[in-house]
Formats: C-alpha cells, structure tokens, sequence
C-alpha cells in the first residue's frame, strides 16, 4: 500500500519504457540522488540537472530539521529544470521494498547516496536510529541499486571517520578504527558496506568524505548557520571549549564539484575513498572573528565546555583527490560566509 501511494505519478512519468515525454532521453543519463531535500542533495540534484542528468530525487522529509525547509529546496531544485527531467519521491531509506521499487522503476545509471541522519551531537542521545537509517539504509539503497542493474554508486561519508586521529592533515590511508561518535562509527560502518557491495557485484563505489559544508541551504543546526542567524540578531552565541578545536570548512559548490567529478571516475578504481575538504583549517575563534566581519556586528559570546563525540579538528589531505579527481576547491571562507549570509537573509526577507 506505501509502495503505490509514494511511486504514483511521479517516478512513472519518468520511468525508461516512457520515452514519448519530454525530458525522458533514453540516451541521457539518469541519477538517483538520495537525500534531495537536504542540504547538500538539494545543491548535488540542480548540479546533475545542469549536467543533463534526468533526477529522481528520494528523500523521508525526515524532521530533524523543519520539513518546510526541505519542501523549499525541492521547490529551488524543481523550478530551474525542465519539468520531466526532475521528480521527487518521498520514500524512507530504510523500508527496503518501497527503495527497490523505486530503483526498479527509475532505473538510473548512478545513485549518489547522500541520505542520512546527519549531527554529530544527537546521535549520541539516539544511536540506535542512526544506525538503523545509516547503516540498514546504505545496504538498502545499495541492494536496490544492484537489483536495478544500476553500478555506480557515490555515497557520503565524512570526516568524522578519522575521529582524533593523532596526525594532520587526514589522508585517506589513515586508520579510522576509532570513531568518537555514533555517527562517525556509522559513517566507517557505509565504507566498509560500500567496499563489500563492490567485492560482491562488481558495482563501482566511490566513499566521498565531507569535511564541514557550508553555505546556502546549510543545515540549521550547523555551527556557522546558527552563529550567523544569533550574531545578527543579537543573541549570544555558545562556544564549546576555549575556541581552539579546528574545522577545515567547505564550500558546498566544491563539494558537489567533487562529487561530479567521482562520478566520472570511480569506474577507473572500481572502489575508492576521496576526501572532499576545503584545506585551510580554522579555528572556532577565527571563525566567529570571520562571522562578526560579514555581519558587522560583535558577538555575545557564552563559553561552555567541549561536547562528548566532537573532535578537536579536522583537515583534509587533498593529495588524492587533487591527483584522481582533479579535484580543486574554489571558495575562501570568507567569500563563502559572506555568500550564506546574503542567502539567509534573502530568504527572511521573501
Ligand atoms: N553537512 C556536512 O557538513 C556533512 C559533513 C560530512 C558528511 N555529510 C553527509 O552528507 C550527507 C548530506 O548531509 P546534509 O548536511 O545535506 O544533511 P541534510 O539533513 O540536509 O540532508 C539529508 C537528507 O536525508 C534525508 N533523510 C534522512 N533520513 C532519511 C531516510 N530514512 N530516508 C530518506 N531520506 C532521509 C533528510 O530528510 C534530509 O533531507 C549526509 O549523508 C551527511 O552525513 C554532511
């Protein structure tokens, strides 16, 4: 009955037999991209859509974070494509038949997995739920992949794997068998699904590593999203430690450019882990000094202490990624605030 009610009509407008509409080239390329709704999805779907993909973009409107702010980025995504070559679907991860389903219907060339409980903090208060929509959804999604005939998969991981590794910058050699979080130790558990799916079917998968993203559409319960919207209402800010952790922030356009591009290589690797990162670490002090600049406002700033499951920085070693993706990432910090900023406010003001 879930199954009916979530695949009708959109997925069939754009199944492959339906080659009479508009937008549905059986020659072009066709993406599932999970996640569509968020942050980090909604941005990867537009990219795919300029590229010439055809989308079907499946995603729970999970409420992690308000649901109508999901609805808007599908509405971003939606409004700049031809209206056959995007569909959404809202369909959970983790209910196994209805994600064959869509697969088998859609059909797609390559699944960029981008669906997840993301957060840091909460997974510690709730485990058991990450682990299910992580780790029982990328098997999912994976499987339904394979039944689809589908063999390309791109999935996010992140570079909470690497937990306190000891040596900077994190190289994707590094041993990650420490994760300091439920959410890092689900993201590790992805990888290792994800080398498995290959081994087994063949299928090429690319672990892409996301080392804090940021910009317009950035998840509200992120760092630089919460510190912009309380310094320019003049609300204090909360600063967990003494301001000297360290994160190497980026932006969301360098991401998905990472992702176009592992999308384009990984058949060459068959398997392989690439660390998307900014590289140019800062820290938390710095950054609240970067945000009061954009802002033109002083922060209130109320000190507490560290977090249990944060780590005390992170920075991407880019020697892989720079060599096999070509990857290069374009924008600064602070052009990057600047540019979350004028978008935060241009939504307040519509
Ligand atoms: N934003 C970052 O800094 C960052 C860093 C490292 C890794 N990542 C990873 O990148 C991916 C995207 O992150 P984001 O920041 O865009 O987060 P997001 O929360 O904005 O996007 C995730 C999307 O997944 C959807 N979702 C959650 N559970 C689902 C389920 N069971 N079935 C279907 N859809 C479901 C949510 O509704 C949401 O729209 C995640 O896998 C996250 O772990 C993000």
């Amino acid at each position: 009955m879930h199954r009916a009610q979530t695949l009708e009509p959109d997925v069939n407008h754009a199944c492959p037999e339906d080659t009479s509409k508009p937008g549905c080239d059986a020659a072009g390329r066709r993406a599932i991209v999970t996640g569509a709704a968020g942050f980090i999805g909604s941005h990867t779907a537009q990219a795919l859509l300029g590229r010439g993909y055809t989308v079907l973009g499946v995603d729970s409107l999970d409420p992690y974070y308000d649901p109508r702010t999901k609805e808007r980025n599908l509405a971003s995504v939606r409004a700049g494509a031809h209206p056959d070559a995007f569909r959404s679907l809202v369909c959970d991860i983790t209910d196994a038949d209805a994600i064959r389903d869509a697969f088998a219907l859609f059909a797609p060339d390559v699944v960029v997995h981008l669906a997840a409980r993301a957060g840091v903090r909460p997974s510690i208060a709730d485990p058991a739920s990450y682990a299910h929509t992580n780790v029982v959804g990328t098997q999912n999604v994976l499987d339904a992949a394979h039944a689809a005939g589908c063999t390309k998969a791109i999935c996010a991981s992140s570079s909470s794997v690497y937990g306190n590794c000891p040596s900077t910058p994190f190289a994707e050699t590094a041993a990650v068998d420490r994760p300091i979080s439920p959410y890092a130790a689900t993201k590790r558990a992805c990888e290792l699904i994800g080398h498995t799916h290959h081994h087994l079917t063949g299928a090429s998968v690319a672990m892409v590593r996301f080392f804090t993203v940021f910009g317009p559409r950035q998840r509200p319960d992120l760092a630089i999203h919460t510190f912009l919207d309380r310094v320019s209402t003049r609300r204090p800010i909360t600063l967990f430690g003494d301001g000297s952790t360290s994160r190497d922030y980026t932006y969301v356009d360098d991401i998905v450019a990472g992702v176009l591009s592992a999308i384009e290589r990984i058949d060459e690797h068959g398997y392989r882990i690439w660390n998307l990162g900014g590289d140019h670490p800062i820290s938390l002090n710095d950054l609240v000094g970067i945000i009061s600049d954009v802002v033109g406002t002083e922060p209130i700033i109320e000190r507490a202490g560290m977090q249990p499951g944060d780590v005390d920085r992170t920075w991407a070693d880019l020697s892989r990624s720079r060599d096999e993706l070509g990857y290069a990432p374009q924008t600064t910090i602070a052009d990057g605030i600047a540019r979350q900023f004028e978008w935060m406010r241009s939504r307040a003001d519509a």
